[in-house]
């Protein structure tokens, strides 16, 4: 017995290994003990239009953040409009909100580059983002600090940067930190999701699941160790036969923790499904319907007359036994799989199947918007997701997130801005950047907090009727 059916933080249940060695994982033949509740993550029947909490960021401080040296601001709640030219700091801003977000950019791997240029001339190049966050009357402070890996070393541009993370004053790991100010970014680029390869839409699920799902980002980490790590192994035993003994190992690892992420990612993709079915027609003039399709790896219906059928409670309030069971089906098709999949695995050196080579459909009426979109369906597809998104986190999180927009109006054209502005909840904090007024209506505007960047500074004295 090695396995154990646990609970993860979000009251999922979840395999995990016990201290015993390599264990069968077969259709139905492994004894699992099954501890588990589903608590408010499984289905989740709230209503979000019924959410009334917001989450919000009270002030921000960036020191030697991309081109802000210095800024102290405090954000009222509401919609904030962040006017300013071309390079003057509109989307670095929403990068570090993003960043103490996820703890990672959205824009690159490398957090060197956004540590301010001029700070590498100093003795200790550094930067710093602190944000205080409200949510369900708590205050939180985030604090991230950039600093310089080594000393010595005369090429600045080989030196890397240690991220240090502070909650409320207590050093976190990031994955602990992942998620307490809840945000959804909207970037001009964000229309790769439709348009671009699939593993930015796995990107996107896992750093959504994510966000809310502490869990999904360890069993995340772990697949990948092992699947680089089977990998190794398929590539050194090419063409000289195989080791099953040793295969079977790794395989029993993979499935472990890949089922996980399978189950999740097709129950979220589910749950963001309704909500663009409600969302998309709003923002195309009831024009199209849109559906998000899981296309996973991972063959997940057995072919009828073979020994049973998965379990895939669609129904909120689905007991906690399916959900028990769908795992420990997903566990076995995926383990079915890897077994056919024996010969070809060993000719190619590589994983051939699994959750690294899931993708993410985007139909309308039928149609893949990957291969057949307009580059406006396509955009208007990736903000429907986005906005999904919002709805799909307060559901999860029992609060509004942060919604970030950047210069996503100047794309749209003034059917679709329309569309838009009146699916933005004004109550909600939303900070969109532009470089001019000029696609917003004035009772958008009179409603809305002005403020202008120049230069990594920002101006908030700004009336109205500028
Ligand atoms: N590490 C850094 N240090 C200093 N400046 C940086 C750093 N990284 C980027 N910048 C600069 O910050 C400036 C503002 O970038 P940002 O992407 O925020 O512009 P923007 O206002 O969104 O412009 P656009 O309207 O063109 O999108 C750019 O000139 C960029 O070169
Ligand atoms: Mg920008």
């Amino acid at each position: 017995m090695s396995l154990l059916h646990c609970i993860s933080s979000r009251g999922f249940p979840i395999l995990v290994e016990a201290a015993s060695p390599i264990c069968q994982v077969e259709p139905r033949s492994h004894s699992i003990y099954l501890f588990y509740q589903l608590k408010d993550c499984q289905y989740n029947t709230i209503n979000s239009q019924s959410i009334s909490k917001y989450m919000r960021i009270l002030h921000l401080s960036l020191t030697n953040f991309r081109n802000y040296v210095r800024l102290e601001l405090d954000f009222p709640p509401g919609v904030v409009l962040l006017q300013g030219d071309n390079a003057q700091g509109k989307t670095n801003l929403l990068e570090a909100i993003y960043y103490l977000s996820r703890m990672h950019s959205p824009r690159t791997s490398v957090d060197r580059e956004l540590v301010n240029w001029l700070a590498w001339k100093e003795d200790l190049p550094f930067a710093r983002l602190v944000a205080q966050i409200q949510s369900d009357e708590q205050t939180d402070q985030i604090e991230l600090s950039l600093v310089q890996n080594s000393t010595g070393n005369v090429d600045v541009n080989a030196v890397g940067v240690r991220k240090h993370i502070r909650v409320n004053g207590i050093p976190k790991r990031a994955l602990d930190a992942i998620g307490l100010l809840h945000v959804v970014l909207f970037l001009p680029q964000d229309i790769n999701l439709v348009d671009g390869p699939p593993h930015l839409r796995r990107q996107y699920l896992d750093d959504t699941i994510g966000q809310v799902d502490a869990q999904y980002c360890r069993e995340l980490q772990h697949y990948h160790r092992v699947l680089t790590q089977r990998n190794y192994l398929l590539k050194s035993l090419k063409g000289r036969g195989y080791d099953e003994a040793q295969l079977h190992f790794w395989d029993q690892r993979l499935v472990q923790h890949g089922a996980y992420l399978i189950v999740r990612r097709q129950q979220v993709i589910q749950q963001l499904d309704e909500f663009v079915q409600r969302i998309h027609p709003q923002l195309t003039g009831e024009m199209e319907r849109l559906r998000l399709e899981y296309d996973a790896s991972v063959q997940l219906e057995r072919r009828p007359g073979t020994a049973y059928q998965m379990a895939l409670p669609t129904e909120p309030g689905t007991d906690t036994a399916s959900a028990s069971t769908r795992l420990q089906d997903v566990a076995a098709l995926f383990a079915d799989q890897l077994r056919a999949m024996r010969v070809k695995e060993q000719e190619q050196g590589i994983s051939l199947v699994g959750p690294h080579r899931d993708n993410l459909r985007f139909l309308v009426n039928g149609v893949d918007m990957n291969v057949y979109g307009s580059r406006g369906q396509q955009r208007t597809i990736a903000l429907s997701l986005k906005l999904a998104e919002v709805e799909w986190t307060a559901q999860e999180r029992k609060d509004k997130p942060v919604l970030l927009l950047d210069d996503v109006l100047s794309e749209l054209d003034a059917a679709h801005r329309r569309y838009l502005l009146d699916a933005i909840d004004q109550a909600q904090q939303v900070i969109i950047t532009t470089t001019d007024f000029t696609p917003f209506n004035e009772e958008f505007l009179s409603r809305a907090t002005l403020w202008r960047v120049c230069a990594g500074r920002i101006t908030t004295s700004m009336t109205n009727s500028q």
